[in-house]
């Protein structure tokens, strides 16, 4: 697996990194799966607080660690912060967004104590908060990396503008945008071919969110590299049936080259140049080599176009 060195970080990262969202107990099983993702030269663990709902994913990676406290150092270990669930702390609470300096700090003291790993090496706002106030943000930085909480920073679903607004006050580069992006998702490329022309109606696309990051220099993490799937094999229910064609042509594409429709699907995302690290959520072991395998599969061009016209549903402009 080829590593990467995080721009404005000492931060060596696995081209891929993995996401415990999904993470499967009991701890035993968590184990043997950070041991298979750790053997693939993956070294990048994604969390937030939410997953598995009040924390538990979270809790169960940190029984792991305490059970084997060396692998802490063989880990780049990043969570999230920001999304607050309904009733929390009290009923009448709506699930909502929280960048508030009291959150932000808090949350990464609570996931680092569930995580049991000492320190947080990124720590990322999960989704922007329309009553952001960016003093507060940098002060909570400031503050949490002058602790040793938090080593980096970094914002996931952000468009480049919400960024530039954090950046206004920020004493800390924000070194990541986390987003969704896969061959079935394909908006923030979307928007770079369709400027000026009357397609998608009001959707915003995250409009410039690519070049944003290769003109400042972020690392932009994919999440749901593999479509959850529903390209690779999983059955694709009526209600996402557009999604067959692409299905056909990663299947097609994996013929042709030899291999799984996985490492056809990661290494779509790894041609891309503002150099992409997906966020693979498999529990499936097989899966995850296939995915990793992507590092050693350069698509061509026209393959790369095939996936992207397919996954987008319909040729370009
Ligand atoms: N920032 C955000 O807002 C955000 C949002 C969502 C996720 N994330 C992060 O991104 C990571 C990856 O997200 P993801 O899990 O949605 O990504 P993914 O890698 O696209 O999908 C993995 C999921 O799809 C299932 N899957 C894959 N291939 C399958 C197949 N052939 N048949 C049946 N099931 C299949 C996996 O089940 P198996 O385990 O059985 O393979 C797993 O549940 C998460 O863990 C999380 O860290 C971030």
């Amino acid at each position: 697996m080829h590593m990467m060195t995080i721009a404005h970080t000492d931060l060596d990262v696995s081209r891929v990194g993995v996401g415990c969202m999904s993470l499967a107990g009991p701890a035993e099983k968590a184990r043997a799966w950070v041991d298979a993702v750790l053997a693939s030269g993956v070294n990048l663990f994604d969390h937030a607080d939410i997953y598995g709902g009040a924390g538990r994913k979270e809790r169960l990676f940190g029984e792991v660690l305490k059970a084997e406290p060396g692998l802490r150092e063989r880990m780049i270990i990043q969570s999230k912060c920001g999304i607050r669930s309904t009733g929390d702390p009290t009923p009448n609470a709506p699930g909502r967004y929280d960048f508030s300096y009291e959150h932000i700090v808090q949350s990464a003291q609570r996931s680092i104590e569930r995580l049991q790993c000492g320190h947080l090496d990124i720590f990322l706002l999960h989704r922007p908060d329309p009553l952001v106030e960016p003093e507060e943000v940098a002060r909570a930085f400031d503050d949490l990396h002058k602790a040793g909480t938090v080593r980096h920073f970094g914002v996931s679903n952000h468009t480049p503008v919400q960024i530039e607004l954090l950046k206004k006050h920020a004493n800390r580069p924000i070194i990541v945008n986390q987003i969704q992006l896969s061959v079935a998702h394909t908006h923030v490329l979307d928007q770079g071919i369709v400027a000026n022309q009357n397609v998608g109606g009001a959707v915003g696309r995250g409009e410039g969110s690519l070049e944003y990051a290769r003109l400042n220099d972020m690392l932009v993490q994919a999440w749901s590299p593999l479509a959850r799937g529903f390209l690779s094999g999983r059955p694709i229910p009526p209600e996402k049936e557009k999604m067959n064609e692409a299905a056909g042509v990663v299947q097609a594409i994996a013929r042709e080259r030899g291999v799984a429709a996985e490492t056809v699907l990661t290494a779509w995302l790894l041609r891309i140049p503002a150099r992409i690290q997906p966020i693979v959520g498999t529990q499936n072991l097989e899966r995850l080599k296939n995915a990793c395998a992507a590092d050693e599969l350069a698509l061509t061009r026209e393959e790369w176009y095939r996936l992207f016209i397919a996954g987008r549903g319909g040729r370009l402009p």
